[in-house]
């Protein structure tokens, strides 16, 4: 299991970290822009398929860390809207990897509890593929451990604009006024209507922007950026982050033990 491999790799200095986390106050849902894989390989000299294949590897310690400290949600963005305007070999290979992925993982996931979902347009990826990450979300389906959300072709505006087509066929099919639309009923129709929205965003490789990543969640999610690059990210990195997550004031747009003005 999990617990023995993150106890067998725990250095002294990682083992500080995990023992001094607020198990109190775990972040529920941690979002990661998975970015850096290409310059990784650049700066040993490798083409970017090794940096891609590190940035798999990386995910799956990661994934074992977020489980075990007890994180519910982590969402992972494998694959962009915006990715399609890669060279073909390179799209080719992130599609192997992922599928890839599955085919390697699926067991061990499964055996640890992890349930899998894909946010995103899956309907335009390879049908193998699809057939593949509808294997995966139907055996893991019953899990009750880490949902592991996995972003590919997925894109936040292309999300909010899928919903909103939602809700506008729902009005002109009279299921719905338009007066009745407010932020609750958008939010049913994105691809995260059963989660909650993310407490952490981490974006490794020293860019600091949100890449069309959930644009409608992350209105009050914290940032963590780390100028590592994605295949250098390791479980202490990932501790590192939710210690100073821990460490932030969330207010949500209020004061603190300030009573607020619309309290009933
Ligand atoms: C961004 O780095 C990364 C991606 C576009 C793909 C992320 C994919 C993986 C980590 C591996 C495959 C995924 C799974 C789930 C197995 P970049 O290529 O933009 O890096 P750069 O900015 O340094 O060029």
């Amino acid at each position: 299991m999990w617990k023995k491999w993150f106890s067998r790799k725990r250095n002294e200095e990682n083992n500080k970290s995990f023992e001094s986390l607020d198990r109190g106050r775990i972040p529920k849902h941690i979002a990661i822009i998975m970015d850096g894989n290409g310059r990784w390989a650049q700066k040993r000299s490798l083409p970017r398929a090794f940096g891609h294949r590190a940035g798999a590897e990386a995910l799956r310690s990661i994934v074992q860390t977020a489980s075990e400290v007890g994180v519910q949600v982590l969402t992972a963005y494998a694959f962009s809207t915006e990715n399609w305007k890669r060279p073909t070999d390179e799209v080719s290979l992130l599609m192997s990897l992922l599928s890839d992925y599955l085919d390697n993982e699926i067991d061990e996931l499964d055996d640890n509890d992890v349930k899998i979902r894909f946010i995103g347009n899956t309907d335009e990826l390879a049908p193998i593929l699809q057939h593949k990450i509808e294997k995966a979300q139907t055996r893991t389906a019953q899990n009750v451990g880490l949902v592991l959300n996995l972003a590919v072709n997925y894109g936040g505006r292309a999300e909010i604009t899928r919903a909103v087509k939602i809700v506008a066929e729902m009005v002109a099919q009279g299921q719905l006024r338009s007066s009745q639309i407010d932020e609750t009923i958008i939010n049913q129709h994105l691809y995260t209507n059963d989660l909650p929205d993310p407490d952490l965003l981490i974006r490794p490789s020293g860019d600091f922007r949100i890449s069309n990543f959930l644009l409608w969640q992350l209105a009050y999610t914290e940032f963590y950026f780390t100028h590592l690059y994605w295949p250098d990210f390791k479980p202490e990195h990932l501790l590192e982050a939710i210690n100073e997550y821990q460490n932030r004031d969330r207010r949500f747009g209020g004061l603190k033990n300030i009573k607020p003005h619309n309290a009933k």
